[in-house]
């Protein structure tokens, strides 16, 4: 098991930064499971396994009786709680392989950004556990977000900087990733879909884009809050003690992408608050129903 959002640094860092997931993926996940079955009031029972800080919990709040999100890491569990506004969710410390619910007890099980990292067949024999026969599964993540500049005039420019930036983004992410993440990331989780044992499963890759305005703060933030990023600078800065501040800015793949935007995008005279730009993350889902 891969422990690695558990000091208090990284988690304060990831509820600030992490994108909350928009009403877009809501509506994809319950369209599945309408398809298969019928609702007539609230569903009763959600739960977000590895759920974080709330980042796709809270969005479902308004469809379900009760939701709980469940967290290997205790600090991620005190940050969602801290940050909770809503009577009918609660968080709870747990695992993907040993989910604190009852049996059949589940209409809807999520997991966002986070099941490349499971243990693939321990999770699903759980979920199958926890599930109602009937109950439905959504698993679903991105990848490093497209970055749009905003105050670029001319389209093409905006563009030749819109590729590159993002190129850099998606090669840092990669870099400072597992291995085991980055190969279903890369894949859009297909091979996740092939590994569900389910009578009903769909695989979408279609166009369903979340788009934020961000800041460069807010760029930046997001690199450094994939706990990846801090496991490589921790290690990096144990191997070199000595390091100066010019060394480490070598290697320290936030350092590099902020100078390259204030260079590439002309902006080296504006406060990084102010230069604006679009995120956009395109989302892919794994939707499955009756376990097998
Ligand atoms: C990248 S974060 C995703 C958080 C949130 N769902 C989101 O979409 O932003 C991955 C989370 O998975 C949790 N995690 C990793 N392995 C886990 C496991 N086996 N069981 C439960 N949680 C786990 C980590 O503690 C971390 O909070």
């Amino acid at each position: 098991m891969i422990r690695v959002y558990e000091n208090e640094d990284i988690t304060k860092h990831y509820v600030e930064f992490r994108p909350r997931f928009q009403e877009c993926v809501v509506e994809r996940v319950l369209k599945f499971c309408n398809e298969y079955r019928e609702f007539a009031n609230k569903h009763e029972l959600m739960v977000d396994v590895a759920c974080g800080s709330g980042q796709a919990t809270s969005a479902f709040q308004n469809n379900f009786k009760h939701i709980v999100g469940i967290d290997i890491s205790p600090n991620q569990i005190k940050e969602a709680r801290l940050a909770n506004e809503h009577d009918n969710i609660k968080y709870e410390v747990g695992t993907a392989e040993n989910i604190p619910l009852e049996e059949s007890s589940v209409d809807l099980l999520v997991s966002a950004t986070a099941c490349h990292r499971f243990d693939l067949g321990k999770f699903f024999t759980e979920a199958k556990r926890v599930m109602k026969p009937d109950g439905c599964m959504a698993l679903f993540s991105y990848n490093a977000p497209t970055i749009i500049p905003k105050n670029v005039k001319v389209s093409a420019r905006r563009q030749e900087l819109s590729d590159r930036t993002s190129s850099l983004l998606l090669k840092f992410h990669e870099i400072v990733t597992d291995k085991q993440s980055n190969f279903y990331l890369d894949g859009k989780y297909e091979n996740i879909y092939k590994a569900v044992p389910a009578e009903n499963k769909q695989w979408i890759t279609e166009d369903l884009v979340m788009k934020y305005d961000w800041n460069l703060e807010q760029l930046i933030g997001f690199l450094r809050s994939n706990a990846s990023y801090q496991e490589y600078m921790k290690m990096m800065k144990e191997e070199h003690k000595d390091a100066s501040e010019e060394e480490v800015k070598k290697w320290d793949r936030a350092v590099l992408l902020r100078d390259f935007v204030k260079r590439e995008w002309e902006m080296e005279e504006v406060k990084d608050e102010d230069v604006m730009m679009e995120a956009h993350f395109h989302v892919f889902l794994v939707l499955a129903n009756n376990l097998k």
